[in-house]
């Protein structure tokens, strides 16, 4: 029974520690600047929330906060989480020489409860500005949880989320921010896209990936003695993050911004070259001289690069999913992915038989591939299912 309750923690320690990334200001600052770019008033007379975060550690309520005034916000409210409901900092936890220091220090809620921090148009400091040391903070009635009443009343109150949630609550976060159709810009796994429940809204255009930090690497902060790869210390080292006093530094390369905040990134078309054009000149030996497959149980083209997308091809292209990154609306409108078989029987992707399951086999796949299955089916350079594909029509197609 002991050892049972004593795995339980440890699994808990361990999905919780998986939840402690910290968000380095420039990935902040870059993704923001695109925004503001695309629209300078976009958060102006807004109240922002940043839920999951904490301003005496954190940099997103940082952020906002030296933005007060250029950006023209109206309130900004950021929450923590209680270090007791956190098993992966709470044998950690030390309050701020800011908290301890402040006469509404309480040595029981410090653990047990969550905080708020507010900041509004008032120079409290009388430091002739507005900024970080105008925030005024209480601990909340409860422990802080995005899904708690009082945190919930907060989203409601605000106009525009950012955070970077925690991971292991990636889909419970999004739930929560559309049900209070909010505006939102948060962090997550690039993997996220393909979930069931992000999918549809990526599909129908309420929620798109971020301007910045696609396909390359971010680095986020994590607790002093967090186990995290040589390798990716180091490239978190190379990529300017030494650890220092405070943290540790890992990268992490799938990680990305949703948002379903407008930015230019979206409204550029992509450069693309003709399918004739493509078959002379494309970079990729796969398509010069070659040309573009059709899949063997599906009527769309084969498409294994971005940049090979044909400009004036009418028909369904099945492209990487890394086409996200670069989806214009204007240009492409994306009709469903090959992870979902439902869907792919919708739009009629035949079902593998036994022959092209055995020749799969047969041509040493190790994949985990059976009769029924509806996966868009090659049969060169050898009989496969291509890696997660997208399918994609050009909104001008002659239909
Ligand atoms: C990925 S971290 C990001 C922290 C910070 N927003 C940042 O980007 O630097 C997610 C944070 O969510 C907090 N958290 C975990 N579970 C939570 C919950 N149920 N409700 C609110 N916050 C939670 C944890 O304290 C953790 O630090």
């Amino acid at each position: 029974m002991a050892a049972m309750a004593a795995n339980s923690n440890l699994t808990a320690a361990r999905r919780a520690r998986n939840n402690e990334f910290y968000t380095q200001w420039a990935d902040i600052e870059r993704e923001m600047n695109a925004y503001v770019e695309y629209d300078p008033d976009v958060f102006r007379g807004k109240v922002i929330l940043c839920p999951c975060d904490d301003p005496e550690w954190s940099n997103f309520a940082k952020y906002f906060a030296l933005h007060f005034t250029d950006f023209g916000l109206k309130k900004l409210i950021s929450t923590s989480y209680a270090p007791n409901s956190n098993p992966a900092v709470k044998s950690l936890y030390q309050p701020t020489l800011f908290e301890f220091e402040d006469p509404k220090f309480d040595e029981t809620k410090t653990r047990a409860n969550g905080k708020r921090f507010v900041l509004e148009a008032e120079d409290i400091s009388g430091d002739g500005r507005v900024n970080i040391d105008d925030l005024r903070w209480d601990y909340l009635e409860g422990d802080g949880d995005f899904r708690s009443p009082e945190v919930t009343m907060l989203r409601d109150e605000a106009d525009i989320i950012v955070t970077n949630p925690p991971f292991s609550l990636f889909k419970e976060f999004v739930a929560w921010l559309e049900t209070g159709n909010k505006r939102y810009s948060i962090i997550g796994g690039g993997s996220a896209i393909t979930y069931k429940e992000i999918f549809p809204m990526v599909r129908d255009n309420l929620l798109w990936k971020g301007a910045t930090a696609n396909n390359t690497d971010m680095v986020f902060g994590v607790p002093k003695g967090t186990p995290i790869k040589a390798a990716d210390k180091a490239k978190a080292e190379r990529l300017g993050y030494p650890s220092d006093d405070q943290f540790d530094y890992t990268r992490m390369g799938n990680s990305c911004w949703f948002t379903n905040i407008d930015h230019g990134r979206r409204h550029e078309p992509l450069e693309l070259m003709t399918m004739d054009d493509n078959i002379k000149f494309s970079k990729h030996k796969e398509i010069r001289g070659a040309g573009y497959q059709t899949y063997d149980n599906f009527d769309a083209i084969e498409v294994p690069f971005v940049d090979a997308i044909p400009s004036d091809y009418d028909g369904i292209m099945g492209v990487p999913i890394s086409y996200l990154d670069k989806h214009n609306p204007e240009q492409f409108e994306i009709l469903f992915g090959s992870h979902d078989m439902a869907d792919a029987a919708t739009f009629g992707i035949e079902p593998l038989g036994p022959q092209r399951v055995s020749d799969y086999y047969g041509a040493g796949g190790t994949g985990s591939l059976s009769r029924g299955h509806r996966k868009p089916f090659l049969y060169a350079p050898r009989p496969h299912v291509p890696f997660q594909r997208l399918f994609v029509k050009r909104k001008d197609a002659v239909k």
